[in-house]
């Protein structure tokens, strides 16, 4: 801002001062000039070196001023910009701080005749319910959001000037529509202050001697802060926002009144819909706030500095399987009847399915320590979400999803993550087509889906082009909302946890060989889901176990599936040691604890049957391969190129720049290994996990057998499947360090 000689600001209150500090503080604005209409205000900002002049006449230094930031409350906006309007110069750029905008731009309307183009509209959300130059604080909007409301006609470089003022004050600043932050804003803060108002209004009526607050405890308390507010200033702010204020209020009346019903109803069901729904929600507000949530997540740059372990040791559990959580939370909310699941993986891409369901009306307690109880809705209880359903990161929830919504009688919009927009919906729409749904994606077959509710599905008699559980799964769903048989037949056995859970809810699934069919039009019976650990996530310790030096770790009750164990397969034809100890079965799922200790691995062919059963272990055995004595040969593992990256590509990438050397093809890769037994080792260096969890897992375990330390750039997304992964890892042995950049 090296253009901004003086600032002038005009109402010294918490929100002028506090600006008026922030700037002193960073060092911009050139001199700051303050003016306030209360005289004693001027003075005590002066004497507290707020600013550095002032006086109560604005128009004394307005034609000095290079930024002039108002900061008076709205309804005295329009008087400000008449003093403004003679005296203003055409290169002085202005802006407000107004809690609603339409209302500063009708003004501007009025002085002007249209917004001047060096006039930016802006809003910090901050404050607190004191004011005055004495309640003012330098850090105010420290993390704070400011929305700017730029319009067409504004000029660009003072949209930047003023964008830069904030963010020197350590705001966070972002841009909306005028209309958009009026709405915003009426249901996010105009409103809960109104409640706040007229709830102590109420209660204090009712009791004069006001004896009544003694007894009230903290509810009351949180509740209420904000009704000590300035009352001039939100009596303004209710003028000014009337449209918007008052659709929020009506929105809110409607809510109320279903709440109303259900308690004068004593309906426990819809009660506890509206209790969980709104804990699930402000609990995902206060991870926004501490910034550690789903949605910021993308916004927050993790990185891991690993260096070479000691030798691992110990006894551990990984998180409950990816796969079998995701379809615990859809089976359980079609069943009939209240489900109970144990071992829920609270990781990012099954709660992603937990919050669909939600927004689709059922009822979901938890996850609290992985269990969740889920009070199912029936085959045909779903209802319309509010708005599109986001999936994050997560390819089985939206492809899963896709199949059981196409029988709906609503619409829905199924929208995703970055990562997740570039990958290929086209699989399963076409089935789905065929089967009588109606599908739009985006362009190139990806996503957002809009789905059509309303379709008569009929089954079909599916020959998978590729061995894809989640195109499998997606369509045997859709088949329970069709009329008569569907029939799925894979190229290659894919993972069965669909067909497994199906038949534990009391639907009958025939399966026989690559095929597995059911009728349309039965029920689901609620059953309670033991979810064992994601043997994805144990196959990073298992080949961590492996080529560690001197090392024996124990990983407990992880999910065998025979169409999942393809890792250990392969790690074993590798030469790897692991043996499985206590093997049983728990809720149709066999599960046993695994046992790993230190091997010479061998290169080998990986045999083709054995792909699809590890398709997700892939960039782990690729580190395996890196360590062994020899080359490692894969080929007919095309379908790793469209997961949540090109997992061949990035693996390939990250092992070249440790020094490893390798070949890639379109459907697999040569590997030559540095023989980590006899001494070999992999450099170090640096590696980017391009937005993949298990990339950067894999990279951390790799780190085991590296002369020098390994850098991961972007590994937030580790939380989609495996919370608590460094933290485990370290446990064992493991030096993972994360850094926020
Ligand atoms: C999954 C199936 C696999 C796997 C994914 C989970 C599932 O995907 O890679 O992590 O839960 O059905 P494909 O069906 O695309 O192979």
């Amino acid at each position: 801002m090296k253009s901004i000689k003086k600032t002038l600001v005009i109402g010294l209150g918490l929100i002028g001062g506090s600006l008026a500090l922030a700037l002193r503080k960073a060092g911009l604005g050139g001199s700051i000039i303050g003016c306030d209409r209360d005289q004693s205000e001027v003075e005590l900002a002066i004497k507290i070196g707020m600013i550095d002049h002032g006086s109560t006449r604005a128009e004394d230094w307005i034609a000095e001023a290079d930024l002039i930031v108002v900061s008076v409350p709205v309804i005295a906006m329009e008087s400000v910009m008449m003093q403004l309007k003679p005296l203003l110069r055409n290169d002085t750029i202005v802006t407000d701080v107004g809690s609603s905008k339409g209302s500063v731009q009708t003004s501007a309307v009025k002085v002007w005749g249209g917004l001047p183009a060096n006039f930016i509209l802006g809003h910090p959300i901050a404050g607190s319910e004191k004011s005055g130059v004495s309640a003012a604080l330098v850090d105010l909007y420290q993390k704070h959001k400011v929305i700017l409301t730029p319009t067409q006609d504004n000029n660009r470089q003072a949209v930047s000037i003023v964008t830069q003022m904030w963010r020197s004050t350590g705001a966070d600043v972002l841009t909306m529509d005028i209309a958009r932050h009026d709405e915003v804003l009426a249901a996010t803060s105009h409103l809960p202050h109104m409640l706040a108002f007229s709830l102590v209004d109420t209660l204090a009526s009712q009791d004069e001697s006001l004896e009544i607050f003694r007894y009230a405890a903290g509810g009351f308390r949180d509740f209420t802060r904000i009704a000590a507010s300035d009352p001039v200033m939100w009596r303004d702010i209710y003028i000014a926002n009337k449209p918007a204020v008052l659709q929020a209020l009506t929105e809110f009346e409607q809510g109320l009144s279903r709440l109303r019903t259900a308690i004068e109803e004593s309906d426990s069901d819809a009660m506890l819909g509206i209790f969980t729904r709104a804990k699930a929600a402000r609990e995902h507000f206060s991870r926004i706030l501490e910034n550690s949530a789903y949605i910021p997540m993308q916004n927050k740059l993790i990185n891991y500095r690993t260096s070479p372990g000691n030798a691992l040791s110990g006894r551990i559990r990984v998180p409950g399987d990816k796969s079998i959580s995701h379809r615990s939370i859809m089976l359980g909310s079609l069943a009939e009847g209240v489900t109970q699941v144990k071992g829920f993986l609270e990781g990012e891409d099954s709660l992603a399915t937990l919050q669909a369901f939600r927004d689709m009306g059922v009822v979901i307690e938890g996850p609290h320590q992985g269990e969740v109880t889920i009070h199912g809705v029936g085959l045909n209880g779903l209802k319309k979400p509010a708005g599109a359903l986001y999936l994050g990161n997560s390819g089985t929830s939206m492809r899963l999803l896709s199949g059981l919504l196409a029988g709906q009688a609503f619409d829905v919009e199924l929208t995703g993550d970055a990562s997740l927009t570039k990958r290929p919906m086209e699989r399963v729409a076409k089935p789905l087509r065929e089967m009588g749904a109606v599908v739009e994606t985006a362009e190139g077959g990806r996503p957002p889906l809009m789905i059509r509710g309303g379709q008569a599905l009929k089954g079909i008699d599916y020959k998978m082009p590729m061995a894809s559980a989640q195109v499998k799964s997606c369509v045997l769903l859709a088949g329970l909302y069709a009329e008569g048989e569907t029939k799925t037949t894979e190229p290659a056995p894919t993972r069965d946890h669909t067909e497994r859970m199906l038949t534990g809810f009391g639907y009958e699934v025939n399966r026989e060989g690559a095929t597995a069919s059911l009728q349309g039009g039965g029920k689901l019976v609620a059953g309670n889901i033991d979810v064992p650990s994601d043997i994805s996530s144990a196959a990073f310790f298992m080949v961590a176990g492996s080529i560690a030096d001197r090392s024996e770790i124990l990983i407990e009750h992880v999910g065998m599936n025979p169409t999942r164990v393809g890792i250990v397969n392969i790690l074993r034809a590798m030469g790897a040691d692991i043996t499985l100890e206590n093997e049983s079965e728990v809720g149709g799922e066999p599960v046993a604890d695994v046992r790993v200790r230190s091997a010479d691995l061998k290169g080998i062919d990986i045999p083709q049957d054995q792909v699809p059963l590890a398709i997700d272990e892939f960039p782990v055995l690729f580190v395996a391969a890196a360590c062994a004595e020899g080359v490692t040969r894969l080929r007919g593992a095309e379908e790793l190129r469209v997961k949540e990256s090109d997992r061949i590509q990035v693996m390939a990438d990250g092992l070249q720049a440790l020094g490893i050397q390798c070949t890639v093809y379109d459907d697999g890769i040569d590997i030559v290994g540095i023989n980590a037994v006899q001494g070999g080792k992999m450099t170090g260096g640096r590696v980017h996990s391009h937005d993949d969890h298990r990339i950067a897992m894999s990279f951390a375990v790799a780190s085991l057998c590296s002369e020098g330390e390994i850098f991961i750039e972007d590994c937030a997304n580790v939380a989609t499947s495996f919370p608590g992964f460094v933290e485990l890892a370290n446990k064992i042995g493991m030096k993972i360090n994360v850094e926020e950049a």
